[in-house]
């Protein structure tokens, strides 16, 4: 096993507050990309570069939650540790109380909002071969103020590193994986919290750096998402059913209706009177009846999609969509909800909203 020396370490904490309402009820890690939670994506990954002894950082208002679905997925051969942070202090406070599991271990730190299409086993094979202190991973990107950017020299060493600058000296991101070894602990201890309240990684890379110590850097082909806000959790929906989406069809289909491109459709559901146009993936035990759902949606398991047009949307389970007049596009519908307009009266509109929802009528 080449990375058994290697331990994860996914960051699953924080309150999701960009992700509201959704992260109200859940955590931001368990809102499903192409119907499957985005930290299986991020324990996949440490899985198929060979780690089998990963620590998950939770949370106290979502960690059970988070337990649960990782319970409902951890293949038995998977080591996993909980580790509790009372305050979202920062990635950087993180990992200093992950030291206890950590010891002096190298590890792969992953946030688990994070998604890329590489796989990290040759990364995790080129950090444990060079034994740099740290190795990081960039990305080019049009809003780079959003991240960490770094700055290269003409030799494309790690120069300088800064937490969501004003004034950004590059369009390079900091994506959210990085490989340390336990140098990472002393660089934690000397840094002081951000002008935010948090010890971020960034500043402590950075602070490594300022030590003389060796970071190594890389830009990661492919994709790279992160799923912090509504419309990245639907590009990354969207590009993942791209990348990835299958026809594989569990239910059944009737003769009144079209299925075109790639579909995957889950055991028990029913599709009547329909066109279903790929890539799309629907749950299992739904019912989509007279109705369109177009490219880039995902729909969980037991919704029913009645009368209505559907398109590049993400919707969580057990909700109800019915008569809608016009389509629905562009739109993250939490597990629940129902959205029905009565036939045959004149159109009114009756609505049960949380905090922070937004409902646009175009
Ligand atoms: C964090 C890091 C940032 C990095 C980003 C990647 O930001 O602080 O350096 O570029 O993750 O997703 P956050 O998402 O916590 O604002």
């Amino acid at each position: 096993m080449p990375s058994s020396a290697l331990k994860g370490l996914i960051l699953a904490g924080g309150k999701g507050t960009r992700l509201r309402p959704l992260t109200f009820t859940t955590a931001k890690q368990l809102v499903p990309v192409a119907n499957q939670p985005i930290l299986y994506y991020a324990l996949d990954s440490l899985v198929q570069a060979g780690i089998h002894d990963i620590g998950i950082i939770i949370s106290p208002e979502t960690g059970e939650a988070v337990k649960a679905a990782v319970k409902r997925w951890c293949p038995s051969q998977i080591k996993i540790t909980f580790i509790l942070q009372d305050e979202p202090l920062g990635l950087a406070h993180a990992v200093k109380i992950a030291h206890p599991y950590l010891k002096e271990t190298p590890f792969v730190m992953y946030l688990g909002d994070n998604l890329i299409q590489s796989e990290i086993l040759p990364l995790v094979k080129g950090f444990q071969k060079e034994k740099a202190a740290a190795h990081i991973l960039l990305k080019a990107v049009e809003n780079p103020s959003s991240f960490g950017v770094a700055e290269l020299d003409k030799q494309n060493r790690v120069v300088n590193l800064e937490e969501k600058p004003k004034h950004p000296k590059s369009n390079l991101a900091l994506v959210g994986i990085y490989l340390f070894t336990a140098e990472i602990f002393k660089a934690i201890d000397a840094i002081k919290p951000s002008k935010r309240g948090e010890l971020e990684i960034t500043d402590a890379i950075q602070q490594l750096i300022r030590s003389g110590k060796d970071v190594q850097s890389m830009i990661v082909k492919g994709w790279w998402l992160d799923t912090g806000k509504k419309d990245d959790l639907l590009e990354a929906n969207r590009i993942v059913l791209d990348t990835y989406c299958e026809t594989q069809i569990q239910g059944t289909v009737d003769e009144n209706s079209q299925i075109r491109g790639r579909v995957e459709i889950g055991k028990g559901t029913k599709i009547m009177n329909s066109v279903i146009q790929g890539p799309v993936k629907i749950g299992n035990n739904c019912l989509i009846e007279s109705s369109y759902i177009g490219p880039y949606t995902s729909i969980g398991d037991n919704t029913q999609i009645q009368q209505s047009e559907v398109e590049n949307s993400v919707f969580l389970e057990h909700c109800k969509l019915a008569n809608i007049p016009g389509r629905i596009e562009q739109s993250l519908i939490g597990q629940e909800c129902t959205i029905i307009r009565a036939q045959n009266r004149p159109a009114a509109y009756r609505l049960n909203l949380g905090d922070q929802s937004t409902l646009e009528l175009l």
